[in-house]
């Protein structure tokens, strides 16, 4: 597969060195505004390529991003500790506009994989501005969330993230809904693996939510969990696993685009899961619908 990553920050380097590492390519093209960073950050893989499956990695312009197999954009202004994601989304509205035009004009049949942030809003306009069919255009939505949840939950039960199945529904923010009654343990429902109080699921679930914020705030940035969830999704088109996995994609009943579950392998979403969902999660998933489309209106996407 040949993947193109838009944007050299700390996302789109380690999610390049995260996909060297994971052979899930064998082309690796890096695309940034400042190219000589760009070259630099290829050339680092590049120079450990002896101790890597096959790989091809190099830096350049959008016309040497044509033919790839996934165009990964993680290009966008970060979001700054205590920014709101509709400031954000105000401000990364043109950069990924002008970023989907210039990945259209070498690539007329690609994936779009987006996680630029707010990521819902992004993809959104990914989805509207590329022209792709639906199943090509999706964003991280909360396939972080999921791996987050995951991963803390593992580690109050003492037992390896592997074996816990976890979902997670709507927005890739605050208002995301996680099902926790819904959470299994090797085929176990968690509820019957072991007696975890309602107080230390609400933790976890505040954790994860907060995940993202609380690094932020430690560290300036996320970006090791974020190149593992992207790997996932990348992993699942190149190894076409058909796993089931909560990207965020357009959803044309309510002009929205948020996290569902998708069936994803070698054609991208093949095929979306409805969950019936408890009304109380289902409330909850609308009023997360809701605080998307509002920001969407405020960008007119
Ligand atoms: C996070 C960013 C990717 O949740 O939104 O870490």
């Amino acid at each position: 597969m040949k993947v193109s990553i838009i944007g050299c920050g700390r996302v789109g380097t380690t999610t390049a060195y995260a996909i060297a590492l994971q052979g899930l390519a064998k082309e690796l093209v890096l695309v940034d505004i400042d190219n000589e960073k760009a070259q630099g950050e290829a050339l680092d893989i590049v120079h450990g390529t002896a101790q890597l499956p096959n790989i091809s990695v190099s830096a350049g312009g959008y016309q040497d991003t044509a033919g790839s197999d996934v165009v990964v954009v993680t290009a966008g202004i970060p979001r700054k500790p205590g920014e709101s994601r509709l400031d954000l989304a105000k401000k990364n509205v043109q950069v990924v506009s002008d970023i989907v035009d210039e990945i259209m004009k070498v690539n007329t049949s690609t994936y779009i994989l987006m996680v630029s942030n707010p990521v819902d809003i992004m993809t959104q306009i990914a989805y509207k501005q590329s022209e792709l069919p639906f199943n090509t255009v999706f964003g991280l939505g909360n396939v972080l969330d999921q791996l987050r949840f995951e991963s803390l939950l593992g580690e109050y039960l003492g037992i390896h993230p592997a074996n816990i199945s976890a979902m997670v529904v709507g927005e890739h923010g605050d208002s995301m809904v996680i099902l926790e009654e819904d959470t299994y343990i090797s085929g176990v429902p968690l509820d019957k693996y072991k007696v975890v109080s309602s107080e230390t699921i609400e933790k976890i679930k505040e954790n994860t939510i907060k995940g993202g914020a609380q690094v932020i705030q430690r560290k300036g940035g996320t970006f090791y969990s974020v190149a593992l969830a992207i790997c996932k999704v990348i992993s699942a088109i190149h190894n076409d696993t058909k796993e089931v996995l909560p990207v965020c994609y357009y959803h044309k009943g309510n002009d929205t685009t948020y996290s569902e579950p998708t069936i994803i392998g070698k054609n991208g979403i093949e095929q979306v899961v409805k969950v019936n969902l408890p009304s109380d999660k289902q409330d909850k998933l609308q009023h997360s619908i809701n605080t998307i489309r509002s920001m969407l209106d405020e960008v007119n996407f």
